[in-house]
C-alpha cells in the first residue's frame, strides 16, 4: 500500500526517491490530470504559498510547465532568469537565493548548469528545493513524467523493455530515467556511439549497445535523446549526418521493427538529427502526451512537498 507522505523534503533527484514515493507521485498526478481537464482547471491548495522559478539555463517545457502547475494550484509565482539579474554583477548563487527567500518565498524551483547545484543549495538554504535540471546530473520531474506517460500506455513497467538512445553521456534525462525505470523493475538498454556512453554505465543495471535496429526490435518503448551540443566544445562523432545515419530514428530503420514501439522524446527535438519529422509526428510518438503529463506530475510534486512540510491546509 502506498503511504501518503513523501520520504523526502526536497526533490533533488530520482535516486533519493523510494518506490513508494514514485507511486504516490503517480497517483497524485492522476488526480491532478483529471482536474486540469475540467472546465475550471484550478484548485486552491497552494493559495498561501509563494514559489520562485529560478532558471539559470534556457528552458521552454520545464519552465512553463512548472509555472502552469503552480498557477493551477493557486500559488503565487515569481520567475527569475539569469539574463538581466545581478549575477552579472558578481553575486554568488547562495546570496542570490538567500535574497529571494528573504522575500518570503516558500519553494525554489532551480534549473542550473552545474551538476549537484540543487543538492548544494538545499544544504545551504533553509527552503524546499525542486531540481528542474542540474547540468548533466538529473532531471527528476522529466524522469517522472516520462515514466508516468509510459505507464499510461504500457501499464505496470515491471519487465517492460525500455531503450534510451543518443547522447547518454551529457543527458540528465537519461540518468533520471535509468534510476526510475530500475526502481520500477523495467529492463533498460542504452544505445549510443561508445563515445557518448559514460564509462561503467553497466554498473547501473543497464545493458549498452551501438545497434539501433536490434534495440528497436527488442524494446516496447524508445526514448530518443537530443545531442547536447551546448554542453561540450569537443566533437564526439564526425558529423550530424553520420550520427543520424547510425543513431537517428527514421522510417527505414523503424520499418524493420515490425511491431508497435512507443516513441518518447524529452524535447527540444532536433528534427532530422535524432529523429525524423514523420516519426516525431507519428501515431507511435507520445511526445505531446509527455508534455501534457508534465503539468500534472509537477502539480503532484509541488503539492506533496508542500503538504509534507505542512505548508498547506487545503486538500485538492
Ligand atoms: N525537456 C526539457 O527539459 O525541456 P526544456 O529544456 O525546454 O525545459
Amino acid at each position: 500500500m502506498t503511504r501518503n507522505k513523501l520520504s523526502v523534503d526536497h526533490l533533488l533527484g530520482i535516486k533519493y526517491l523510494t518506490e513508494n514515493d514514485l507511486n504516490l507521485i503517480f497517483q497524485t498526478a492522476s488526480h491532478f490530470k483529471e482536474i486540469i481537464n475540467r472546465p475550471i482547471k484550478k484548485v486552491p491548495s497552494l493559495r498561501d504559498i509563494t514559489i520562485a522559478n529560478l532558471f539559470f539555463e534556457n528552458s521552454t517545457r520545464t519552465k512553463l510547465s512548472f509555472e502552469l502547475a503552480e498557477k493551477r494550484l493557486s500559488a503565487d509565482v515569481i520567475n527569475f532568469s539569469y539574463s538581466g539579474s545581478s549575477i552579472s554583477k558578481g553575486e554568488n548563487l547562495i546570496d542570490t537565493i538567500s535574497n529571494i527567500i528573504a522575500m518570503k518565498v516558500d519553494i525554489i524551483v532551480l534549473r542550473h548548469p552545474s551538476p549537484g547545484s540543487a543538492l548544494f543549495v538545499s544544504k545551504n538554504i533553509n527552503s524546499c528545493i525542486i531540481n528542474a535540471g542540474d547540468g548533466t546530473h538529473e532531471h527528476p520531474s522529466q524522469g517522472l513524467l516520462d515514466a508516468y506517460s509510459l505507464i499510461e500506455k504500457l501499464g505496470n513497467l515491471k519487465g517492460k523493455k525500455i531503450a534510451i538512445v543518443g547522447d547518454v553521456l551529457h543527458s540528465r534525462v537519461a540518468l533520471s530515467n535509468v534510476f526510475l525505470l530500475n526502481t520500477l523493475g523495467a529492463e533498460i538498454k542504452l544505445c549510443a556511439p561508445k563515445s557518448l556512453l559514460p564509462k561503467d554505465i553497466e554498473s547501473l543495471g543497464v545493458t549498452a549497445t551501438d545497434d539501433l535496429v536490434n534495440t528497436l526490435k527488442w524494446c516496447d518503448a524508445v526514448n530518443m535523446l537530443r545531442i547536447q551540443n551546448e554542453r561540450t566544445d569537443v566533437k564526439f562523432f564526425p558529423s550530424n549526418r553520420e550520427y543520424s545515419k547510425l543513431f537517428g530514428l527514421d522510417r527505414e530503420k523503424f520499418n524493420k521493427v515490425k511491431k508497435d514501439v512507443l516513441i518518447l522524446h524529452p524535447g527540444p527535438i532536433n528534427r532530422g538529427v535524432e529523429i525524423t519529422s514523420d516519426l516525431a509526428d507519428s501515431e507511435n510518438a507520445i511526445i505531446l502526451n509527455q508534455v501534457e503529463n508534465g503539468v500534472a506530475i509537477r502539480m503532484a510534486i509541488i503539492y506533496l512537498l508542500a503538504s509534507k512540510l505542512k505548508m498547506i491546509d487545503y486538500d485538492y
